[in-house]
């Protein structure tokens, strides 16, 4: 039979050679060996016992309860569980150790639970003074940097025969007083029903001035509605909204369930608007 060892790199065979000799000489003079190890651990044990019945033990306990209960919570077996819980449950780091989250975290953790209103989020409304208007519709106000990217928009799809224009931005609380419970009212709407169409007050986009209504001058049937995707000013949005810092805010099967709206796009080219719409 061949022998197994010669199937070996040779590097290999040097290690097993160079371990296999101790192996042989521990089982000639194995006995020497083992009675010397028992004394040592003979004088050991002796003097483990006289440090135990001079009280030496009990500072070792009491002195890290934190870390004992600690280390015994976190790398205990199943089999030691029990004994595990006795030691956690008796130290003082309880408290700490606990890992059950506190109830007031689950909420925290999903914060649109109670920080949305019929699927809006809150938003405050900027400082009117810091609103400037648009060159082509002086009702609407805007931030600076929004405002002048939307110049910008406009009069390069103008000059690709776009008719592009917009027809709202910043709107206060009593805009948006007026626009979700008057015509909630006058429309017959339940709450509901009017807030997949209009945002509650506090809670429009529109409060932040980074926010803008789009229309397509030469399609007047289509403002505000969803007609609007099909304009030739909605497909030029559609190509170039985005080198110019805009996003549509509610595109179909949006995660608000607010109803599409084809018209209605938001700045978050700086930081400032970033923040304002995507921090919770
Ligand atoms: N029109 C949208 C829902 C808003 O005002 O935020
Ligand atoms: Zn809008």
């Amino acid at each position: 039979m061949a022998n197994f060892i010669d199937d070996i790199p040779e590097a290999r065979r040097e290690t097993l050679v160079a371990r296999a000799e101790p192996v042989q000489r521990t089982s000639s003079s194995f006995v020497p060996w083992l009675l010397l190890i028992l004394a040592i651990l003979g004088l050991g044990g002796g003097v483990g016992f006289w440090w135990l019945r001079m009280g030496g033990a009990n500072t070792s306990v009491a002195a890290e309860p934190e870390a004992a209960s600690t280390e015994t919570s976190s790398t205990a077996s199943e089999a030691e569980g029990a004994a595990a819980a006795a030691v956690v449950t008796s130290g003082p780091a309880v408290t700490p150790v606990s890992s059950e989250p506190a109830s007031n975290e689950l909420v925290s953790s999903e914060p649109d639970v109670y920080n949305d209103l019929l699927g809006h989020r809150p938003y405050e409304i900027t400082d009117e003074s810091s609103l400037v208007t648009i060159s082509t519709n002086a009702m609407v106000r805007l931030k600076p940097e929004a405002a002048e990217k939307v110049e910008i928009m406009i009069a390069e799809a103008r000059a690709v025969g776009v008719s592009l224009d917009v027809i709202s931005g910043f709107r206060s609380l009593e805009d948006q007083k007026y626009l979700f419970f008057e015509l909630k009212a006058e429309r017959g709407q339940t709450t509901q029903t009017r807030a997949e169409v209009s945002a509650p007050p506090g809670y429009s986009e529109h409060h932040t001035g980074y926010v803008v209504d789009f229309i397509d001058t030469s399609q007047p049937a289509t403002e505000l509605n969803a007609a609007f995707e099909t304009t030739q000013a909605f497909r030029w949005l559609e190509q170039n909204a985005a080198y110019y810092g805009f996003e549509m805010s509610f595109p179909k099967d949006n995660e608000q369930n607010v109803a599409y709206e084809p018209w209605h796009w938001r700045y978050v080219g700086n930081q400032e608007s970033l923040e304002m719409f995507y921090q919770n």
